[in-house]
């Protein structure tokens, strides 16, 4: 057994489950909303954030190996695809990295596990950017289309 390292825990469970994963998009959207340096972000977003924010409980749940609630409601994220209709440049991908950032700061104590996440997210950050950098212009692929 390896107590310290368990290998069939996932980052689920690792980060506290249900209840975590409402507290860290709580604040990330309480973040985004009210960061100045976040209004980039913040203002391709609609007015109200509750449904945002459910969907990324739901996405986050089955990402981090609980369970698949985004994929059972909407079908497979396709996340790249779903976020063709928003232009993200590299300032809109650092805004939503910022504030994700501070809300992992704020609600998640294990420190590794943090690190980790915050990694993959900035990651996933690059991969929807879809304008700027080496683009050739700020423009939403679904827009060519
Ligand atoms: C880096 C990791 C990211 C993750 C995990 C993520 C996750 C998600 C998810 C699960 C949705 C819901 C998709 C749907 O069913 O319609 C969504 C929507 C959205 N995302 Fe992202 N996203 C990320 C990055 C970004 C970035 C960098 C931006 C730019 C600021 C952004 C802007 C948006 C917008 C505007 C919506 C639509 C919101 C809504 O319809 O309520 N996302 N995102």
């Amino acid at each position: 057994m390896h107590a310290m390292n368990p290998p069939d825990v996932s980052p689920y469970q690792r980060i506290g489950g249900d209840a975590a994963i409402r507290k860290l998009v709580d604040r990330f959207y309480e973040r985004m909303d009210k960061l100045p340096e976040a209004y980039a972000a913040r203002k391709i977003h609609p007015a109200d954030l509750t449904e945002s924010g459910n969907k990324l409980f739901d996405f986050l749940s089955g990402w981090l190996g609980g369970p698949q609630r985004y994929v059972e409601k909407h079908g497979h994220p396709m996340l790249r695809r779903r976020h063709f209709p928003y232009a993200i440049g590299p300032e809109e991908r650092d805004q939503w990295l910022l504030c994700m950032q501070l809300a992992l700061d704020e609600t998640v104590a294990d420190e590794p596990l943090r690190t980790t996440l915050f990694a993959q997210f900035v990651q996933l950050g690059e991969h929807l950017r879809n304008c700027g950098a080496n683009a050739h212009a700020c423009e939403p692929e679904a827009a060519r289309t």
